[in-house]
């Protein structure tokens, strides 16, 4: 399905954070421990090291706060935070609700579960939000992969890392930044990527990557054209940080040029819902992105899932 929004109260983007363990793992701290190299890592996935540790709400605490302080808000003037995570502390209760203590937000709090994809979906779920009258949103992708890993097997530990990325949405009179946006999922393929209770995360990584590419393609064109756009008019690329050569497989079938994407999962790994808030935190604080640019964002995960959105950066 995609749609763009037709409601009058949009919303922007004021303020914007990360946080990220201190604990830095590189390619050679794994290999001393299982049977792998950084080269194959390298190579395979455009990953040189990773942040582990925390808890979910911690991190995502620590990002929220760094948001509104960007922002210039305090926490009493948010009317909900809305949480993606797919690593939640505990399955009862919502870990939007920690962070809603932690950081003393007076408003509501509950998570949104759409793996890798669940940021874009937050997003588009705070702007329905705003638009019937929300004033001011905190919206954050938080992950703790690290402590669904069995970091016997290859075959994952090596691509995970942990992290969070918060922005401060607030409600504007008019459109405001978002211009179109695309949500989907095909629950037939829930299998490819899965971690039951008490479980450890599993993922079919070669049929994940063949399904990745084509999805993320067709969500990305349909919100481009909802938006108006052509592909030229993208002035930044956000996507999911999951395999360096899922991004330039993607840049290349969208016409996208590889420099306008955002990588950090050299930096961070795949840290699922917090990719993409990490990345565009990033591009936001190198000068990458400035009024009036449109970036796309886009992600895809299990599910599976995937989502998009074009914004028009600064409303
Ligand atoms: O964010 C959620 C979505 N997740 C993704 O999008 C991940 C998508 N998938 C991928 O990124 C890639 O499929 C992987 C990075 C997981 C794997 O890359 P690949 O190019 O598909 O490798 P492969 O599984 O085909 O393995 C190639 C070889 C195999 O050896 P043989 O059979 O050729 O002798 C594997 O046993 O590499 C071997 N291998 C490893 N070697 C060193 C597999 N994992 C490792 C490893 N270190 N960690």
């Amino acid at each position: 399905m995609a749609t763009t929004r037709t409601g009058v109260r949009g919303g922007i983007v004021t303020g914007w954070g990360i946080s990220v363990p201190d604990k830095v793992v590189t390619n050679d701290d794994l290999s001393a421990t299982m049977d792998t190299n950084d080269a194959w890592i390298r190579e395979r996935t455009g990953i040189r090291e990773r942040r582990i540790g925390g808890t979910t709400s911690q991190l995502a605490i620590e990002a929220g706060l760094a948001a509104l302080a960007r922002a210039g808000r305090r926490p009493d003037e948010i009317d909900a935070v809305v949480l993606a995570t797919t690593t939640p502390d505990q399955i009862v209760p919502g870990t939007s609700a920690t962070v809603q203590d932690g950081i003393g937000v007076p408003g509501g709090a509950f998570d949104v579960n759409a793996a890798c994809s669940g940021f874009v979906y937050a997003l588009a779920v705070a702007h329905g939000l705003l638009a019937i009258g929300a004033e001011r949103l905190l919206v954050i992708g938080s992950e703790t992969l690290s402590r669904i890993t069995d970091w016997d097997d290859r075959s994952v530990a090596v691509l995970v890392g942990d992290g969070a990325g918060a922005v401060v949405l607030e409600a504007v009179d008019g459109p405001g930044q978002l211009l179109s946006w695309n949500l989907g999922a095909d629950g037939s393929l829930r299998h490819l990527l899965m971690c039951d209770h008490g479980g450890y995360l599993f993922m079919d990584g070669k049929e994940v990557f063949r399904k990745a590419v084509r999805v993320v393609v067709d969500s990305a064109e349909q919100a481009i054209a909802e938006a108006g756009l052509t592909a030229a008019d993208v002035s930044l690329l956000v996507p999911h940080q999951a395999n360096l050569r899922i991004i330039s497989a993607a840049c290349q079938r969208l016409g996208i040029p590889e420099e306008k994407a955002v990588v950090v999962i050299d930096r961070y790994g795949n840290t699922s819902s917090a990719s993409i808030p990490l990345a565009l935190v990033d591009a936001l604080e190198t000068g990458r992105l400035q009024p009036g640019d449109h970036v796309l964002l886009t992600g895809f995960g299990g599910g599976m899932t995937w989502a998009s959105a074009v914004l028009r950066w600064g409303g």
